[in-house]
């Protein structure tokens, strides 16, 4: 075996691609990064830098990212709402650079990047500072970089290099610190029940553990993906936190696996893309057991009533039957949730990128990082 070929393999540990590698690390990094009392040693250095009082003062929060950055902005959206009582808005980095957006002067504007080098992403946080906005916080995987050089306030990610262009624990990682800033956010504002704090630890110290759980369920998945890596499109659908990690996992498969896959809302449906269903299109759903469960589970009956074969990924204990795969979720994190059904995603996607024989880490026509537009 040629020498770099090996060195190659000793890198990967005996994974066969980084993705795969990168998807597995995840329990590990997550243990790393939560202390015993489930907090994040770089967000609680933030908030002792003088940060604490500015951001107590927000009124408002205003999210820049593209691609993966962009849908872990969204899931982060609902818990700045629901935790912290903050209006929020998330914008496409490549849209928002270019848009006269009016947006109020003490809004805390948040950049998103794991490379901290996406060129759209930094040009629409300069366009911010030119507009007057001096509260700016960028949250990177890599420092120094671009970006956490040009923010007032800085959050490193602290998942480790990540090799495979596909964004695997990044994505978790910024979903796990997006969620301790929004707690944060909320204990300081006063919007923080003791018993809702209490919930919220708890489950952060079950992460990890929950994050390795989820190999129970890869042969599972790969029984999944041996259904649908020849299908010609896919649909993902999910409500509430699992509407843009339906969009992630769209982009996984269309990433690696060369997929035409649409995320989109499950509420969504009746009002156009129900057309579009039919056998050969399989459906791949998120419900978790929470208030809208029921309401899900109505818009996925209008999939079968098309004869759409739906794959149904769950911790609502329901049981699979003839056109109607379910794969039961190991735990149950409740607002984390998002971090366990986006693993398993990813490793659907990985599976069905294997089947089609692609390039894993290295994705036709995409590099790891866009710096120039
Ligand atoms: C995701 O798997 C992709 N690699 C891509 O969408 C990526 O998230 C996007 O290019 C943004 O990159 P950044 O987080 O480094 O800014």
């Amino acid at each position: 075996e040629p020498e770099d070929f090996q060195h190659a393999r000793i890198k990967l540990h005996g994974f066969h691609h980084y993705m795969q590698k990168e998807i597995n690390e995840q329990a590990a990094i997550f243990a790393d990064i939560l202390d015993d009392s489930g907090c994040d040693a770089n967000l609680a250095q933030l908030l002792d830098n003088n940060a604490a009082r500015i951001l107590c003062d927000i009124e408002g929060i205003t999210l820049l990212a593209s691609g993966s950055s962009y849908h872990a902005a969204l899931i982060a959206r609902y818990w700045f709402e629901a935790l912290a009582g903050l209006p929020c808005t998330v914008e496409l980095a490549s849209e928002y650079r270019y848009r006269d957006a009016v947006q109020h002067h003490n809004t805390l504007i948040i950049a998103i990047s794991q490379s901290g080098e996406t060129a759209d992403t930094i040009a629409a946080l300069k366009y911010a500072q030119s507009q007057n906005h001096t509260h700016t916080l960028a949250i990177s995987n890599a420092s120094p970089s671009t970006l956490m050089q040009l923010a007032r306030f800085q959050l490193f990610l602290a998942a480790g290099p990540e090799i495979g262009v596909t964004s695997t624990k990044t994505f978790s990682t910024q979903l796990l610190t997006l969620y301790r800033l929004a707690l944060c956010f909320a204990k300081l504002r006063g919007h923080l029940p003791p018993a809702t704090e209490a919930a919220a630890i708890h489950d952060l110290l079950r992460l990890p553990r929950a994050a390795s759980d989820l190999a129970m369920i890869t042969e599972q998945l790969q029984e999944w993906a041996h259904k649908i890596f020849d299908s010609k499109q896919l649909f993902f659908v999910g409500r509430h936190l699992y509407y843009p990690l339906a969009q992630e996992a769209a982009l996984k498969m269309q990433e690696i696996a060369y997929i035409h896959a649409y995320g989109f809302p499950a509420g969504e449906l009746i009002h156009g893309p129900l057309t579009l269903i039919n056998k050969d299109l399989p459906v791949i759903a998120c419900l978790p057991w929470n208030r809208l469960t029921e309401k899900l589970l109505a818009n996925l009956q209008e999939v079968r009533a098309r004869g759409g074969e739906l794959f149904i990924l769950s911790d609502a204990g329901l049981a699979s039957a003839e056109h109607f795969n379910v794969i039961c979720m190991p735990n149950n994190l409740h607002d984390l949730n998002p971090i366990l059904y986006g693993i398993a995603l990813q490793t659907l996607a990985y599976n069905t990128a294997i089947l089609q024989k692609n390039e894993i880490d290295t994705p036709r026509y995409l590099s790891k990082s866009v710096t120039k537009v």
